[in-house]
């Protein structure tokens, strides 16, 4: 099995927390275009979906599924998205996608976020993959030194402009042992406009795809 049936796997396990008549939150990635395929097979049964990103919404309006806006809905049940890393206390790095601060927007309005990646995103400590943050662009050089005073090393993400019409640096080199203070640390800093760390809304629910199917941890 490759990353991308292990992603798969997972994408499609995700389909039996769908409820009947619901609003589903639709993340942003490889891992949820399965998740979107896997939709599409029960669009007749979902009343809709909030994505959170314009490459997820142009998917879903693809199959045919109504795609709400956030602030037309007060609460959904679930949110269905992928991460960059998870670690064993269910916080993670997202952001690899740009998507983000729509991604938290979105976590953030639902009662259950289901996290589905391969078992390459799993880690002990968060930090190896570079964490985004989406940036205010004039901004950029500000926010840069004040992360690399934090002992980051910001990279600017070249020719990537979000949803949002901002900027996304990157930050190599953390080891991060704290996950919710520096996701505090961070987003207090003037410019940056939600940094990439998912601590205090971490993922409530765990599918994982393995060589060997599809692993659920609730
Ligand atoms: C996008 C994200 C994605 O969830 C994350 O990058 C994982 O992507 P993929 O499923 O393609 O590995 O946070 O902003």
């Amino acid at each position: 099995m490759n990353q991308d049936d292990m992603k798969k796997a997972a994408g499609w396990a995700a389909l039996k927390y769908v409820e009947k008549g619901s609003i589903v939150g639709v993340g942003t990635g490889s891992t949820v275009n399965h998740f979107i395929d896997a939709l599409e097979t029960i669009k007749d049964d979902i009343k809709g979906a909030v994505s959170s990103s314009v490459a997820s919404t142009e998917k879903l309006k693809s199959f045919g599924i109504e795609v709400f806006e956030c602030n037309d809905v007060i609460k959904l049940d679930i949110y269905v998205d992928g991460a960059d890393e998870i670690n064993p206390q269910r916080h993670m790095i997202k952001g690899g996608g740009a998507a983000l601060t729509r991604e938290k927007i979105v976590a953030a309005i639902s009662e259950k976020f289901i996290c589905i990646v391969d078992d390459t995103k799993a880690v002990d400590v968060l930090g190896d993959f570079p964490l985004p943050v989406e940036v205010i662009p004039m901004a950029r050089s500000y926010v840069a030194r004040e992360i690399v005073k934090l002992g980051g090393d910001p990279a600017y993400r070249e020719g990537v402009i979000t949803d949002n019409g901002n900027v996304i640096l990157d930050i190599y080199g953390l080891k991060i042992t704290d996950p919710k203070a520096l996701e505090e640390r961070i987003n207090a800093i003037s410019g940056v406009v939600t940094v990439g760390l998912f601590a205090h809304r971490g993922a409530d629910v765990i599918i994982t795809g393995t060589p060997e199917g599809a692993r659920i941890e609730e």
